[in-house]
């Protein structure tokens, strides 16, 4: 069975791909401009508790099914237990998740669309072609289609190639590139004039925010998107994973990865925002508030390169095609989804299950571009503060109280032969079992009375 499908190559490709999946909008975007206007250090604390306790567990929940089960998560999940109902529970679940993973899928490449086409912009404004980079820069339902469609066409592409020649090659020529345009843009922002105001604000916690009733739910959903949780994306890749490797380490790793690198984002942005104040940008509504967040990036961001001269060209370039590069390694994850799905379950060939589900996917994403908005923020909303969390308790669940406990245990020993004695065996199927799903679920309940 395992012969048949795909395989990371190394743990490296592995730790890539799963950590490109991690690394998306929601690191270099979401995460630093929610600090800005949640109280700077005090979110970036709850945040890191909240990843630590709550998304780094469930992500082990999802590796360790997927590496146990070498299956897709409708799969994966109708496959934990004996009993016909619990079956049809967890194919149940693992439909939902290739369903929120679509819808996420479907406005991500929107917004991608415009990463890519604020970086198409700024060189070839620099070259004298004008109409192009205003039709680029400027919100219309034709640019906001072709851009979608640019982006999704990548996404396939990528998809297309499989496990190893497509999602672990990129994700290892794209990552590196991307950590290294992140430290050189804000080595570079950080000394500019107004950086230092910036970084105060983001390093000095102001807990009189954390109070707030959106607060906690604003943080469990970011670290749970940024995690790429719930969805079967973080599952199917660990199905990919070599039955050698030891999933905790490996995990822990790819969870590292993608909250070091949100927290490097922080470093960007901020100070960009504080730069662009000392220069007369706008970056507070007339309440004294932070302008709210897409503002920020399409607006503030290009208003800050337009005070660089021909610096900004480059630095405006740099920003968005590190944003394209984050988006493309997190949306290639999305559509892994239901394209192993169509392959595993109905017996499709790749190309053709990309085919299909890219294609699903692109119509719908099109039915949001022309009904922006009614169905933007809905879908974002419905699909990343509710669905996403609702899924994490529920694989929490499955891998707490459905999967037997000595299945569970062989599959840690396959890496650990003394794994029975671990931290984590005494630790975690405990804590998946009843703290993830408990606090999970108050958080959620809390946000909705
Ligand atoms: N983690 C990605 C980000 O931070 C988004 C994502 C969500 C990717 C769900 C895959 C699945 O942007």
């Amino acid at each position: 069975m395992t012969a048949l499908r795909g395989e990371f190559r190394s743990r490296l490709g592995f730790i890539f791909a799963a950590a490109g999946s991690a690394v998306g909008l929601g690191n270099i975007w979401g995460f630093p401009t929610q600090a800005a206007s949640n109280g700077g250090a005090a979110f970036l604390i709850t945040y890191l508790v909240l990843a630590f306790l709550l998304a780094y567990p469930a992500l082990m929940a999802e590796l360790l099914i997927g590496r146990h089960t070498h299956r897709n998560m409708v799969m994966a999940l109708g496959s934990l237990s004996d009993d016909p109902r619990t079956q049809r529970a967890g194919q149940l679940t693992g439909v939902l998740g290739l369903l929120t993973a679509s819808l996420i899928l479907s406005f991500y490449a929107i917004v991608a669309g415009w990463m890519l086409g604020y970086g198409a912009s700024y060189p070839l404004g620099a070259m004298g072609s004008e109409s192009t980079e205003n039709w680029l820069n400027t919100f219309a339902a034709s640019r906001n289609l072709t851009l979608m469609l640019i982006f999704m066409a990548l996404t396939m592409a990528v998809v297309l190639g499989g496990v190893e020649k497509g999602i672990e090659r990129w994700s290892r020529r794209l990552m590196p590139l991307l950590l290294i345009t992140l430290v050189a843009l804000a080595l570079y922002v950080l000394t500019l004039e107004g950086a230092t105001t910036g970084l105060a604000v983001y390093l000095l916690p102001d807990f009189s925010k954390v109070l707030s009733s959106d607060f906690l739910i604003d943080a469990l959903g970011s670290a749970f998107f940024s995690l790429s949780l719930g969805v079967g994306t973080m599952l199917i890749y660990g199905s990919y994973l070599s039955d050698t490797e030891h999933v905790p380490t490996v995990g822990a790793q790819v969870a590292l990865m993608d909250i070091g690198i949100a927290i490097l984002a922080g470093f960007l942005i901020l100070p960009a925002m504080y730069v662009a104040d000392a220069r007369g940008v706008a970056i507070f509504n007339e309440a004294g508030g932070l302008l709210s967040e897409d503002t920020l990036i399409f607006s503030v961001m290009p208003a800050l390169f337009a005070t660089l001269d021909t610096s900004g060209t480059w630095l405006a370039t740099a920003f968005f095609m590190l944003m394209s590069i984050a988006a493309l390694t997190s949306s290639i994850s999305m559509l892994e989804v239901p394209v192993a799905y169509l392959i595993e379950r109905h017996g499709l060939t790749r190309a053709s299950a990309t085919t299909w589900a890219g294609g699903i996917i692109a119509t719908f994403s099109g039915l949001i571009v022309l009904n922006f908005d009614t169905l933007f923020g809905l879908v974002v909303t419905i699909s990343t503060r509710y669905s996403q969390p609702l899924l994490g308790i529920a694989v929490c669940v499955f891998a707490g109280w459905v999967w037997r406990r000595d299945a569970l245990l062989s599959e840690l020993q396959k890496a650990d032969a003394s794994a029975e004695h671990s931290l984590f065996w005494q630790v975690w199927p405990i804590y998946v079992r009843w703290i993830c799903p408990v606090i999970i679920s108050v958080i959620l309940l809390q946000s909705l009375v």
